[in-house]
């Protein structure tokens, strides 16, 4: 039988909930950063353009589920890999057959999104997302004629 003072009871339980919080935090989080660009990206109407985000340190993410999306738009979604393929039943319907993916890209935790043919509708702020992970990075497309 250990017999505790309250003193070190209370430090018992504190070590106990830091420990459990380091452990949540890297089953959660893991080590993993999204990596976008720091300024807008800017594109003239028509333009092919690309859409950067990556996984930091490199991470395959063929597997793991990834959504584009747009918050301000409905439905907001732009383009979403899931099951190792495009599934792209609820993308918004102005960007059907204008986003893709570099496959050849995905092993390496390249992410990016590559947009066809920009619209001045295009301008936005973009969410790239990796539930898995919980991780995201915001992507500003600014379009200008
Ligand atoms: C991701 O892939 C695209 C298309 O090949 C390329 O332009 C971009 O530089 C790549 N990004 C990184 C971080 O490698
Ligand atoms: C484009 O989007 C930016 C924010 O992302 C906004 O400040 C700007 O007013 C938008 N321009 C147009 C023409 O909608």
């Amino acid at each position: 039988m250990i017999h505790l003072t309250d003193g070190q009871s209370f430090r018992a339980l504190l070590l106990y909930h830091i420990i459990i919080s380091l452990l949540l935090l890297q089953s959660s989080a893991g080590p993993y950063k999204m990596a976008g660009p720091s300024q807008p990206i800017v594109a003239k109407l028509g333009d092919d353009i690309i859409l950067p985000c990556h996984l930091e340190p490199e991470v395959s993410a063929v597997s793991m589920t990834l959504e584009w999306w747009r918050p301000d738009l409905n439905p907001k979604f732009v383009h979403v890999w899931r099951d190792g393929k495009d599934e792209l039943a609820d993308q918004n319907p102005s960007y059907k057959g204008r986003t893709s993916l570099f496959i050849e890209e995905l092993k390496n935790g390249n992410v990016s999104l590559k947009l066809s043919k920009v619209e001045l509708s295009d301008n936005g702020t973009y969410r790239c997302y990796i539930p898995t992970l919980s991780k995201e990075s915001f992507i500003t497309l600014t379009v200008g004629i």
